[in-house]
């Protein structure tokens, strides 16, 4: 008898448009689990295993009918929008879709800062050598910038350079300082988050993915210190994971903060008595942060002699996983619905 579940399994799979089915591991073994069944069950086994192969074959036939039926859309065609909503082509049918849980999750994060006072801009996905290493104070050719190897284009800047898919939304700091730098004369902190898709050139595994998101905040205002950077990342996890948490800090090396720091918070799953999420240790290293320092200030006008600041980013799929228990990064990326219905 074939198992139940995974022939329900690999029906659904068909039922989804999944060709691949037919050349899965699992059907695999089905055809191999024929050759080495005891001889009087091997007939009816194996006529069971290419009856469900013909069914897959059937329901993904089915799903390709029903997709070359769909009158196709011209997509150069104006969109009109006088034409009533019935009338309009509906491009993507939303009530079969739902929220991804990273943006879903993205809200909450938001949320919360919103709270505390800060305000958000979206970062780019595609910036220049300048807001990527220049104005963070990254030297010409110092190896620091080797850490964070991404793409380019083929094209290139009014320097000279190819744009950067950038591998951290810390190339919107610059930005960010001298848009709001005319609010610390008028006494209001710079209070800002920087939700954005960024992009590395990773080994892929379990805890790296080349396309992710990521979390920048900068704060600039009259006598800020660490505590404050401490204080407001541990109010942001607390409020975020809904339990008291303990955090540390250790000495790190950036070279757009001055002291910079890599911050752990005790494990939520376990608190502290060490579980497979945080390795055993007891605590996860959620982020990078520090002091900004003096240089990218100045870069963007703002007079260190009066203003100090703290910034931070981290991945915000580490945070989701965090919570949720999720063990693969590469879920997020991956449109597997079996993940997804999850959080729908
Ligand atoms: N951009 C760093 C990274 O992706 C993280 C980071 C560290 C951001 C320190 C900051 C900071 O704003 O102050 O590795």
């Amino acid at each position: 008898m074939i198992d139940q579940k995974l022939a329900d399994g690999l029906k659904r799979r068909a039922q989804e448009g999944d060709n691949a089915v037919l050349r899965s591991a699992e059907l695999k073994s089905l055809f191999e689990q024929i050759k080495t069944m005891p001889a009087e069950e091997r007939s009816t086994f194996g006529q069971e295993v290419n009856q469900l192969r013909s069914e897959l074959v059937e329901l993904l036939k089915t799903v390709q009918d029903q997709t070359e039926a769909l009158p196709p859309i011209d997509i150069t065609a104006p969109f009109d929008l006088n034409v009533p909503a019935d009338k309009r082509p509906r491009l993507l049918p939303t009530e079969a879709g739902s929220q991804h849980p990273l943006m879903a999750e993205l809200a909450t994060v938001l949320d919360i800062f919103y709270r505390m006072g800060f305000t958000a801009v979206e970062s780019r996905e595609i910036d220049d050598d300048f807001h990527m290493f220049g104005a963070l104070n990254f030297p010409e050719g110092h190896p620091a910038r080797d850490d964070y190897d991404t793409f380019m284009t083929t094209q290139t800047d009014s320097n000279d350079k190819a744009l950067i898919a950038p591998a951290h939304t810390s190339t919107m700091q610059h930005r960010v300082l001298q848009a709001h730098k005319a609010d610390l004369e008028q006494g209001k902190p710079i209070a800002v988050v920087i939700p954005g898709r960024v992009f590395r050139n990773e080994d892929l595994d379990v805890r790296h993915e080349h396309t992710f998101y990521q979390l920048e905040g900068v704060y600039v205002d009259k006598g800020v210190n660490a505590g404050h950077l401490i204080a407001t990342l541990k109010t942001f996890l607390q409020e975020y994971y809904g339990k008291e948490l303990e955090v540390k800090t250790q000495p790190f090396y950036f070279p757009f903060t001055e002291p910079s720091f890599e911050f752990a918070l005790s494990c939520p799953f376990c608190d502290k008595k060490g579980c497979n999420i945080c390795s055993q240790t007891g605590w996860i290293e959620l982020l990078g942060c520090g002091l900004i320092h003096p240089n990218v200030l100045h870069e963007a006008g703002i007079d260190t002699n009066v203003y100090t600041g703290f910034a931070w980013g981290g991945g915000i799929e580490r945070l989701v996983m965090m919570k949720y228990g999720i063990e693969d990064i590469r879920y997020f990326e991956s449109a597997r619905l079996d993940f997804l219905r999850q959080f729908a």
